[in-house]
């Protein structure tokens, strides 16, 4: 046994530091602060309507209006910035996907409502056809395959006409090759500089997206699974490529996504590229929460402050919580 302990015991105690709350908050590594919430919000068509997602208690999906008003509310509690995701009826799914890039759909009056009523908070939007296709993928399938060059050219209109709504930053979420590059090189050229893109750079095939394909009602449209185009949750090394080459291309940060089971992901890339990465805890890191907690089994307060803890460790700068509010709520509270 002593063998494993420093050969100074007892002059170093490592519990001196941790006696009292100062010497707690002095030696802290690490902080987490509202400045580094982004919340994504849900938005359905109508007007004064609200919807409970059910397999995510606490998240609703709400009409424009009162989406204006819950994201002033965010902005008060001093949330820097929402993300943005459409519900999108039947009736608008196509094989073309034709919709994502209407000027007048419901994503693009979201964005102008938002900026006109609440200048100050961020919009990020997701740029991926998956709430707009008749199979609920991110891209054009033809024989069986996600077409990438084609889908690109379909990412790059939705994105100009979310820039063109006023979206401060796009945030493509697809996973096909090369679009951050022609993205950039399109906004560049349609007078939209100073659009940021967030790149969605490691996204993995993932399990735990359940619970936002039932809020977004893209689930039960989905033929088959996203393993050619999201990554395969074996792979490190190819997260890397994938972020110099979103880098390379113009994205201004990168998000690594889902969160909990990939933070050596988070820690890999701040440590190699040392640039703006975000983390996604997503739809079901967050109904896991909310399921123990609603069980009774553990504190939902406690721990969504302690998992956003863990992305602050692990070296994200933001991190897109469904928990933000709360989370912001708690911080102010102390
Ligand atoms: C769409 C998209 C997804 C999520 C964000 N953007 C789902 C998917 O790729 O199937 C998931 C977010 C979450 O689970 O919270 N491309």
């Amino acid at each position: 046994m002593p063998s494993i302990l420093p050969a100074s015991f007892p002059r170093t105690r490592m519990r001196r530091n941790r006696v009292d709350g100062w010497t707690r908050r002095l030696v802290a590594e690490n902080t987490l602060t509202v400045d580094d919430l982004i919340w994504p919000v849900f938005v359905i068509e109508g007007e004064n309507r609200r919807e409970p997602v059910a397999s995510m208690p606490g998240v609703e999906r709400l009409t424009i209006d009162l989406l204006v008003e819950a994201v002033g509310q965010a902005g008060s509690l001093g949330i820097p910035c929402v993300a943005l995701f459409p519900v999108v009826g039947a009736d608008k799914k196509s094989d073309d996907a034709a919709e994502a890039y209407r000027a007048d759909n419901l994503m693009n009056r979201a964005i102008r409502a938002l900026k006109a009523a609440v200048p100050e908070v961020g919009v990020l939007c997701d740029v991926a056809l998956d709430p707009y296709t008749s199979h609920g993928h991110d891209g054009i399938l033809r024989d069986g395959y996600i077409q990438n060059d084609e889908t690109v050219e379909v990412l790059v209109r939705q994105a100009l006409a979310q820039a063109e709504a006023g979206a401060d930053i796009v945030a493509p979420s697809d996973m096909m090759d090369g679009r951050i590059g022609v993205l950039r090189d399109r906004l560049e050229s349609q007078g939209h500089q100073l659009v940021r893109i967030c790149s969605y750079a490691a996204k993995y095939a993932s399990a735990f997206y359940g619970p936002f394909r039932d809020a977004v009602n893209s689930g039960g449209f989905l033929k088959g699974d996203k393993t050619t185009y999201q990554m395969n949750p074996a792979n490190s090394d190819e997260a890397l490529r994938e972020v110099a080459l979103d880098l390379q291309e113009g994205a201004d940060m990168v998000m690594v996504k889902p969160g909990l089971p990939y933070l050596d992901i988070i820690r890999r890339v701040k440590d190699e590229f040392a640039v703006p990465t975000f983390a996604y805890h997503v739809s079901g890191e967050y109904a896991m929460l909310r399921a123990a907690a609603g069980n009774g089994w553990l504190n939902y307060e406690k721990a969504l402050l302690e998992t956003l803890m863990g992305f602050k460790r692990a070296g994200s700068d933001a991190i897109l919580t469904y928990g933000a509010v709360d989370a912001a709520k708690l911080l102010r509270a102390g």
